[in-house]
């Protein structure tokens, strides 16, 4: 695992040039995290943590963002405004990993999801070399996350029904993949 890694992508985008990098999370983050963690437009097209007080959100951070294998902060000058993680399996299910994301809504609609998964689908397959799929579930009434997805040269493989109980109802999902292979990468 490498925690003090950072990576950045300058590049001009449709928006302008906005740099952004990324980078593992402290305890000092928690009131960045928790503009989105709080935040009910974020929660509700995906599964994402959400916290109701500062309490909360460093316990998660100390328990579940810090001993996670590949979970970063995407900054802009070095501040957080959202994450980006990869999770691994194990055993038989060890060649595949799934991406997660989400960005507070003020930095919505500006190219950074793209380029954060851009960058992430740039080094991880080199960084963990057994990985030969990276894939990412979305909910079917989430185009903007499909839309990352698909800018970011994932395949859009088909609808799994009925797959995730959310806000109390089941959902469809969208299963997205990239593979080592891919010609792109
Ligand atoms: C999904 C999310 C990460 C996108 O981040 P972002 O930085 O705004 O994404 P980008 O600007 O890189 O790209 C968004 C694309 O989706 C498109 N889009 C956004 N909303 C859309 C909608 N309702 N219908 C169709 N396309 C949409 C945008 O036009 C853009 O595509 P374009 O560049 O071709 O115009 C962000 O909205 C978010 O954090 N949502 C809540 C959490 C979440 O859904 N996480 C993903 C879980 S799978």
């Amino acid at each position: 695992m490498e925690r003090n890694s950072s990576h950045s992508d300058g590049k001009e985008g449709k928006e302008g040039f906005l740099e952004i990098s990324l980078r593992p999370f402290d305890l000092s983050d928690v009131d960045d995290l928790m503009v989105w963690a709080t935040d009910d437009r974020v929660s509700r097209i995906c599964s994402v943590v959400t916290c109701t007080c500062r309490e909360e959100a460093v316990k998660y951070i100390k328990d579940c963002v810090i001993p996670h294998p590949w979970y970063r902060a995407i900054c802009i000058k070095n501040r957080p405004v959202g994450f980006i993680k990869v999770t691994p399996n194990s055993g038989g299910d060890r060649c595949r990993a799934e991406l997660g994301y989400a960005l507070a809504t003020k930095y919505w609609g500006q190219g950074i999801a793209t380029k954060a998964v851009k960058m992430v689908v740039s080094s991880i397959f080199s960084e963990w070399s057994h990985l030969e799929r990276l894939e990412a579930l979305v909910l079917v009434e989430n185009p903007g996350s499909q839309r990352v997805l698909e800018k970011a040269g994932f395949q859009r493989e088909a609808v799994l029904k009925k797959h995730l109980t959310h806000r109390g109802r089941t959902r469809d999902l969208v299963m997205y993949s990239l593979l080592s292979t891919d010609p792109k990468l």
